[in-house]
């Protein structure tokens, strides 16, 4: 990394607001963005970040989920801890790895990946190894889900990303992609915002609510949303992505 990246990395909005309200990543806005789009993760959620670290999206879904929500990050690389949340370290396309994850795991109510392969420069190969992570959190996401929980993906743009598009629609109510504003411009990195999971393990059973008239109707199945991520402050570390 030469000096120009250095400075354009300084100048970056999200990089300095990672850093003032410490979070780990500058990823953590794209996870804030999104579940601010699109309603993904609940209070008392069991979530695992696939790809995690080093940590922007798992400190991000932590507030999400609140003291009786769990996160369980996932990545092939090492991260430091995070307070309340499950870090698993092991390489996502082994099956033998992904096993016994689902059986310590599952059922979970949203799967999230950020995976991302070491960049080459060349962007054929990039997207195809995007893709490769991108179906092998599908694969994880098909072994992890209860019924109707939620995905989220992140796959490179490229010939291929309509036949993975129509893989994750098959198996969800419904399926929107979206880039968001926190990606940065050059990035081909985009996202599938996948909802409703139609197969799946038994629904875990949930702690019982509020008597019946003294809360507002909640979605079935979830709790409901928690307080969103900038109204906690995240454990200070410095960020890197
Ligand atoms: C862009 S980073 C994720 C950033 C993270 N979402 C955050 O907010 O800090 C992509 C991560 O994917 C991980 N990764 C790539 N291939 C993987 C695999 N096969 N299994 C597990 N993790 C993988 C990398 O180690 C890397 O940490």
């Amino acid at each position: 990394m030469g000096r120009a990246w250095v400075k354009s990395r300084r100048r970056d909005p999200y990089y300095r607001r990672a850093k003032a309200e410490g979070y780990r990543s500058r990823a953590a806005f794209k996870l804030i963005q999104i579940d601010g789009r699109f309603d993904l993760i609940y209070e008392r959620d069991v979530v695992v970040d696939l790809g995690a670290a080093p940590g922007g999206w798992s400190q991000v879904a932590k507030v999400l989920v609140g003291d009786e929500g769990r996160v369980v990050a996932v990545d092939r690389a090492g991260m430091q801890p995070i307070a309340g949340v499950d870090l698993w370290k092991g390489d996502l396309t082994d099956p033998a790895f992904l096993e016994t994850l689902a059986a310590e795991v599952a059922p979970a109510d949203v799967v999230i990946s950020d995976m991302a392969p070491r960049l080459s420069g060349n962007k054929t190969l990039d997207h195809e190894r995007s893709l490769g992570l991108a179906r092998a959190a599908l694969t994880a996401a098909e072994r992890l889900l209860r019924p109707g929980g939620n995905f989220l993906c992140k796959a490179f743009q490229g010939e291929h990303l309509d036949d993975f598009r129509r893989a994750v629609q098959a198996r969800f109510r419904t399926c929107r992609g979206h880039s968001p504003e926190a990606s940065r411009k050059e990035s081909r990195e985009f996202y599938l915002v996948a909802k409703g999971f139609r197969g799946g393990l038994t629904p875990r059973p949930r702690a019982p609510g509020p008597a019946a008239g003294t809360a507002p109707p909640r979605p079935a199945g979830r709790a409901a949303r928690g307080p969103r991520p900038g109204s906690a402050t995240p454990p200070r570390t410095s960020a890197s992505t």
